[in-house]
């Protein structure tokens, strides 16, 4: 979590091209995916299928392969059910030797897909959390509080902004939306949303919460710098852990999560979202 010193890559107009192509590619398999996620629907059906909507658009996955801490991410998607908060495996892809357990989406859950595509080396990152059906009146709402997060955040993008600006503005949708009903939600520490570019996590990282770390260390935004925004808030505590597996992180008391990111440009005057879906169906 410690950044002593950063190395923030600014895009030229060039890059940012490259860059709308890869999160207009994204857009493109969670339109495909809020199509096709139902109950019945398995994850290892919604992985083949951004699969090949990628290769068919000419685009690369971003998380197949991709090494975190020694181990390679073994899947195109995240797919992250209920109390999974990010880094969910879907089914049917070979991880340590064998297929990973195929499951069906059931009417009641939410489902958090989290989708990368590189284009003429350049990533765009974006993630969704649908519900499977119709679900509890307090998840729906968790969905909606998680959502205008996200967007109190962007809305904070232009340069001569700050990247606390950002962080307290995800942080304060959250605890402004809560109330008697509601209860408190956590909000996740240990993951946060990242700089974009020729590498899937660039400086600077993004929290979803500010702190005396973040202000002593704050960054004004200058235009050309790329975010990936990504708030995951928890129906209870904000404390996660990572299973077996390696990767799906969940909820320590597996109470339900929910995760949204958009990838952001810093323009001249404000900000553009490169991963917004152009098709007006905006889910997230
Ligand atoms: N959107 C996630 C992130 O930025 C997805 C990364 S999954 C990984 O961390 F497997 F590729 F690491
Ligand atoms: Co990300």
């Amino acid at each position: 979590m410690l950044q002593r010193s950063r190395q923030i890559n600014y895009k030229t107009d060039r890059e940012l091209e490259r860059m709308r192509v890869a999160g207009r590619m994204v857009a493109e398999v969670h339109k495909l995916m809020q199509a096709m996620v139902a109950p019945g629907v398995t994850t290892g059906d919604l992985n083949e299928a951004a699969h090949a909507k990628m290769k068919e658009m000419g685009g690369i996955p971003s998380f197949l392969g991709y090494v975190v801490g020694g181990k390679a991410y073994p899947a195109v998607l995240c797919i992250s059910i209920d109390d999974e908060v990010v880094h969910g495996i879907p089914g049917r892809c070979m991880y340590r030797g064998k297929l990973t357990p195929d499951r069906k989406l059931e009417e009641g859950q939410v489902v958090s897909i989290d989708c990368g595509v590189i284009y003429q080396g350049y990533h765009g990152d974006s993630a969704v959390t649908l519900p499977v059906g119709k679900v509890a009146p307090e998840v729906q709402e968790l969905l909606t509080v998680c959502r205008e997060a996200l967007w109190a955040g962007i809305r904070k993008i232009r340069p001569g902004g700050k990247l606390s600006e950002v962080a307290s503005a995800i942080e304060g949708e959250v605890r402004r939306r809560e109330n008697e009903k509601t209860g408190r939600y956590g909000i996740v520490e240990e993951y946060v949303g990242h700089g974009i570019g020729t590498k899937l996590h660039e400086d600077p990282q993004v929290p979803n919460f500010c702190s005396p770390q973040l202000l002593r260390n704050d960054l004004v935004l200058k235009k050309g710098l790329v975010v990936a925004i990504e708030p995951m808030v928890n129906l209870g505590t904000h404390k996660t852990r990572t299973l077996a597996d390696g990767w799906t992180v969940v909820t320590k008391d597996k109470k339900p999560s929910a995760h949204f990111e958009h990838t952001v440009a810093v323009t001249d005057d404000g900000f553009e979202v490169l991963t917004l879906r152009e098709d007006g169906g905006a889910t997230h």
